[in-house]
């Protein structure tokens, strides 16, 4: 399909199925006014990772790469009342920005922003794991630096259960990853990522190409086994 029409039919599906929500929309002015890219994930994604979540019946949810906090109030929106969030994210003025869409979301105190690096914050969060003050994660949402995804992938199987979902996004990146000459730090983290996710045995992956208001994409999805 041309860009017309799938572009047509993401409105259609989005109008359809997603609808509109002043706070999810409000976040995505905010960020992109504060000149954040705009590169949270499609409304019709946002809907899926907040269906994984009810499906899944998950009450602690690992989001690395905060940005605006558009995914994470769809995610904290498929939780109870009692579960959390916790969303990694490096950047304090970035941070400020989530922390003002979530509360104005009514989200706020479901979700706790971790800040600073994936692989700096991950281990402090292994260790209440470990010691049993914390539950693993039940769902867990990599959408941060592409090149770092093996290392977050590995996290998630150490901070999951059996059980566990885990979502990656940006996994074709407009048919790249299917490049294997590729030169791009990024999209070889993509390809790295996706070869763990097919041998490590912690793992059942698959993944869909998505055609959005984010173009031509992808998601991968995992439950650890
Ligand atoms: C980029 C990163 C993302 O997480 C995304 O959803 C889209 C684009 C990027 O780095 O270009
Ligand atoms: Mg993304």
């Amino acid at each position: 399909p041309t860009p017309d029409v799938w572009r047509r039919v993401d409105t259609y599906l989005t109008d359809t199925l997603v609808g509109h929500d002043p706070n999810l929309e409000q976040a995505v002015a905010d960020q992109n006014a504060a000149g954040l890219p705009p590169i949270e994930v499609a409304p019709v994604n946002g809907k899926l990772l907040h269906l994984l979540a009810r499906m899944s019946g998950a009450k602690r949810v690992l989001e690395i790469g905060t940005l605006g906090a558009y995914s994470t109030i769809w995610l904290a929106r498929g939780i109870p009342d009692d579960g959390r969030v916790v969303t990694i994210e490096a950047e304090p003025r970035i941070a400020d920005i989530a922390r003002a869409n979530l509360d104005r979301a009514g989200v706020g105190q479901k979700v706790e922003i971790r800040l600073g690096r994936g692989a700096d914050v991950l281990p402090t969060l292994a260790e209440g794991i470990v010691s049993g003050s914390s539950d693993p994660f039940d769902l867990v949402f990599i959408d941060a630096d592409k090149e770092s995804n093996t290392v977050y992938l590995d996290w998630a199987a150490r901070l999951g259960r059996p059980g566990t979902v885990v979502v990656v996004d940006n996994t074709v990146r407009g048919g790249e990853v299917a490049n294997p000459a590729t030169e791009s730090a990024q999209i070889i983290g993509v390809q790295r990522g996706l070869e763990m996710l097919g041998r490590d045995p912690r793992f059942d992956a698959t993944a869909i190409q998505t055609l959005d208001a984010k173009g031509y994409d992808g998601i991968a999805i995992a439950l650890v086994v």
